[in-house]
């Protein structure tokens, strides 16, 4: 949770300020004699650390308690918000104090205090107390800034150039502006978006770190902008600035190739507001007064690469003493600028960087690099031409059955950087606006030698702290979750796409529906999927269908689709799970009613059976089995949606307590219930399709009776072994198969169809070598061929949801559905699948929670975390005779409570702290050694 767009001088700035005030507290904290092993740290404002473009008007305020000590939990809490660092630990001018409240409650918790204004900073600190009546010193001091809260607050004029004609696909404008500033800086803060992706400089500095800002938004109603402190980058005297625009999301070519989606002309709003050390303002704007260039960026898209002919730099050109006499001047334009809104999401930023593993030359004589990752990013190099030339970059997933470079499944995205060189000595480059799917390199144009040297490859994504950490004594599962954290990566590009190379990068809401929970587990992703869920209401048809893409670059017609439109109810009520966040339900809440309103006006008697439907996508369609036995009924599935979506709105009622409507939807959920068995279950609990989605979708949405249920998931299993088990599941019943293979007795089938290396399974993708998840259960298939290049993507998270009963179930990390966010958290372990191992922890909003298990001789070792002002409920699997922990019979020790055995599983209760369990376990089946 470390989003911050901020400049490394006010980090440092605001370090010292940090560090400075910790060394008060602690000495204010020994005089009151508090211990010192009991602190409250990691202070976030709506999931960031000193966010500086708040529009909340009640932010939220989270902290995590730090101690060593067992079975803390926080009494009661209070802070401090004031209008400057040191005075607020002083308790003076305070904006705001909560008092000392009663409350257990260490995340989200709300400002209550006056309303805030534009720009606003404020400074603020907690303290805690806890059940042994201890009390933390108060905390570091962290703040939040305000964003600009209305629209007058922009002085600035949208600029754009003069060109008259469509220019899509052509030379990226540059604008740029000098200006003077006569006094000494205390601060300077640059408001600034974009029609189009933008790169800002001043002084010949870039600003901030982020990558196609502003982001993808449903433009129209929605657009961010981005906050950069950029004292550090500005100087008394002459100073200039420059922007660079490129097609972007706004107007470069998206699915069918259709261009201008939000617009023709690219277009820049900056606003840069500085404030003198005498407290004057300034205020440097974008109006007539900038000058517009072209230069070297030729082209550039998403999809097609970037075309940069370096001999049209100009060099020096966001600095003042630059001659722009020949430059434009650009035209102001009217624009709205009435959806502007701050950036609450992660920005996208550079992260790993990959060096060739391979430099080599194919059987069809290409010089091709691999850096043995299929990632998603740009290369960057360091090489040394002659003037003019001119070398080709092509990017590639996979490799043929011969070894040669293969692009077939780009479709007509050309993924191609073109650079021309400006000079006869050595020259860097990186590209700006585009990014590209890849693990091969194809170089073309240039003879020297490659390699680390020289060349590397760097991923880009959506800054979101890795959170989530799994692994087993099995490399091949390794490698899974490996791959799920690369598709996840390589997908959350600012929205969630359902591939990053071909002609598509959609947020498909079907994969992300499939994808969302698993995501949870890996990655900080609340403020991601709060900030595109915003542009779901915004996109949602006004009958409530909710569009197959968001944002919404398809049919601007009403177009929904069950399993995809449900992101609308599944998203939401997955953030509130994994985050606590009830916010996130209140802000979507109409959305989701809406959405199961849009289905009850397509449906007859409770039955919705009409209107397209993608069904089980890429479902296993056989090749050895008979073709189709895996087709389930799309219809089927449609009612199975409907009641889920239902579900999980009477689930949001409650939460915001919404009485009239918990007793409205649980009668419609009921009929839709009974209308789901009439049409589609027969009386003895058989499915009108015998599949395993289909058995899938009725056990896990609760669909059948409860006396059918048993005989149901027998069936599955039946099935299941029918096909030697394998897994037969499209993106529709992928996610939740293994979690009702469990639910129901059933786990060592859930192990056989993880553990099974043969396809379709998870493990044959790895076996052939992948690094991401593919879109095909058989993208290679077994005789090295590929499937149909017009959809197969080695890319493509959706199946990789597998990772969410990975953790929940192998390493049996859970939150308590009454206690979310991981308040109440459930430990339950299910070792199998011949695994001697399996572990995993997870960062949540009260700190590191961890289960790691082994097994060794029938001996059972499991070591837990839960942190701090958490409580857990610990299931020991398969005990047979006496338990310890640290050495000790459970039942002497006080901080364990509840013990209880029920069957083989041995249930307690246990408060904050380090546990470390060994028993003997009960061997259980063939899957467990
Ligand atoms: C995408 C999928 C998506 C699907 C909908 C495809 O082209 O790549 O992942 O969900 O269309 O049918």
């Amino acid at each position: 949770m470390n989003y911050i767009a901020e400049t490394g001088a006010l980090k440092k700035a605001g370090l010292s300020i940090v560090i400075l005030l910790f060394i008060c507290c602690r000495g204010f904290a020994q005089a009151q004699n508090v211990p010192v092993n009991f602190r409250v740290d990691n202070l976030i404002c709506e999931y960031k650390i000193n966010p500086i473009a708040v529009d909340a008007a009640n932010p939220r305020m989270s902290w995590k308690l730090i101690t060593q000590d067992r079975n803390i939990q926080q009494t009661y809490y209070e802070i401090r918000v004031g209008t400057n660092a040191v005075s607020l630990t002083k308790g003076k001018d305070l904006i705001w104090t909560s008092g000392k409240v009663p409350s257990d409650e260490s995340a989200h918790v709300y400002y209550g205090g006056p309303m805030l204004t534009s720009r606003e900073k404020c400074y603020w600190q907690v303290r805690v107390w806890n059940n042994k009546n201890q009390v933390t010193p108060w905390s570091m001091v962290n703040f939040w800034k305000m964003g600009l809260l209305k629209q007058e607050d922009w002085s600035a004029k949208w600029i754009q150039d003069n060109y008259q004609s469509d220019t899509t696909g052509g030379p990226s404008p540059m604008f740029r502006k000098t200006f003077k500033l006569d006094r000494k800086i205390r601060a300077a803060h640059l408001y600034i978006t974009a029609h189009g992706v933008f790169e800002a400089q001043i002084n010949g500095k870039r600003v901030g770190n982020d990558y196609f800002a502003p982001g993808w938004t449903s433009y129209n109603k929605r657009l961010q902008y981005q906050v950069y402190d950029v004292t550090s980058l500005l100087r008394k005297g002459e100073n200039a600035t420059g922007v660079t625009i490129g097609d972007g999301w706004y107007r470069g070519y998206t699915y069918n190739r259709k261009k201008n989606v939000y617009g023709k002309k690219l277009a820049l709003l900056y606003q840069l507001e500085i404030v003198y050390t005498n407290g004057k303002r300034e205020l440097i704007t974008s109006d007539k007064s900038w000058k517009v260039a072209y230069g070297p960026i030729r082209s550039s898209s998403f999809f097609d690469g970037e075309v940069y002919d370096a001999r049209k730099e100009k060099s020096g050109w966001t600095e003042p003493l630059y001659k722009d006499a020949t430059w434009d001047t650009v035209k102001t334009d009217e624009s709205i600028k009435s959806n502007l809104i701050t950036t609450i999401g992660p920005t996208v930023k550079k992260h790993e960087k990959f060096l060739p593993l391979k430099v080599f030359t194919t059987p069809a004589g290409e010089k091709v690099i691999d850096f043995g990752q299929n990632l998603v990013g740009w290369v960057q190099f360091k090489l040394k031409a002659k003037t003019g030339d001119t070398i080709r970059l092509f990017h590639a997933e996979v490799l043929d059955q011969k070894g040669n470079f293969y692009t077939k499944n780009l479709r007509t995205a050309k993924q191609e950087i073109t650079y021309v060189f400006k000079s006869d000595s050595v020259e860097s480059y990186e590209p700006h606006f585009t990014f590209q799917g890849f693990r091969y390199l194809k170089v073309v144009g240039y003879s020297g030698p490659l390699d680390s040297t020289n060349i590397a490859a760097y991923a880009l994504y959506s800054d979101m702290a890795q959170t989530g950490k799994f692994s087993t004594s099995n490399p091949l599962v390794n490698q899974l979750q490996h791959n799920i954290q690369w598709g996840q990566k390589g997908n959350f590009i600012d929205v969630p796409t359902d591939c990053p190379q071909r002609d598509e990068r959609m947020g498909w809401t079907g994969d992300a529906q499939a994808f969302v929970r698993t995501a949870t587990f890996n990655m900080d992703v609340a403020g991601f999927f709060t900030k595109w869920l915003k542009d779901l209401s915004a996109d949602q048809h006004r009958d409530g269908a909710v569009p197959y893409v968001i944002p919404n670059v398809l049919d601007s017609v009403s177009s929904a689709a069950s399993g995809w439109s449900d992101v609308a109810t599944i998203a939401p009520w997955t953030i509130y799970l994994a985050y606590g966040d009830k916010q996130v339900l209140q802000q979507q809440y109409e959305s989701m009613k809406a959405w199961v309103g849009y289905i009850q006006l397509h449906s007859r008697n409770y039955l919705w059976d009409t209107g397209n439907h993608f069904g089980d996508w890429l479902f296993y369609a056989g090749t050895n089995y008979e073709d189709g036995a895996a087709l389930t009924d799309k219809n089927l599935i449609a009612q199975a949606f409907y009641a889920y979506s239902t579900q999980l709105l009477i689930n949001a009622a409650r939460i915001l307590k919404r009485g009239d409507d918990v007793q409205k939807y649980t009668q419609l959920l009921y009929n839709v219930k009974k209308a789901f068995q009439s049409e589609y279950v027969t009386p003895n609990g058989r499915m009108i399709s015998g599949t395993q989605t289909s058995y899938v979708l009725a056990l896990n949405f609760d669909l059948l009776p409860e006396n059918l249920r048993e005989s149901a998931a027998k069936r599955l299993v039946n099935n299941i072994q029918d096909y030697d088990e394998h897994i037969t599941t499209g993106f529709l019943g992928t996610p939740y198969i293994c979690h009702v293979l469990s639910r129901f007795g059933h786990t060592d089938i859930a192990y056989d169809l993880l553990m099974k290396e043969s396809y379709p399974s998870w493990l044959y993708p790895v076996k052939h070598g992948a690094t991401t998840i593919w879109e095909r259960w058989d993208g290679i298939k077994p005789d090295g061929s590929f499937e149909d290049p017009g959809m197969n993507s080695f890319n493509h998270y959706a199946y990789g949801a597998i990772g969410d009963w990975m953790y929940r179930v192998i390493t049996g990390i859970n939150t308590d559905e009454n206690s979310p966010g991981f308040h109440r958290i459930i430990i339950s372990p299910h070792p199998g699948g011949k695994l001697t191992s399996a572990q995993a922890e997870l960062e949540t909003l009260y700190g590191r929670v961890k289960s790691a298990w082994s097994i060794d001789n029938g001996i059972f070792t499991l070591d837990v975390i839960v942190p701090p002002n958490a409580t857990a409920e610990i299931v020991l699997p398969s005990v047979t005779d006496q338990i310890t922990e640290n050495g000790l019979d459970i039942n002497t020790e006080k901080e364990i409570t509840g013990i209880q055995k029920i069957g083989n599983d041995e249930h307690l209760n246990v408060g904050s702290g380090t546990y470390h369990f060994v028993y003997t376990l009960k061997t259980f089946g063939k899957h467990v050694n």
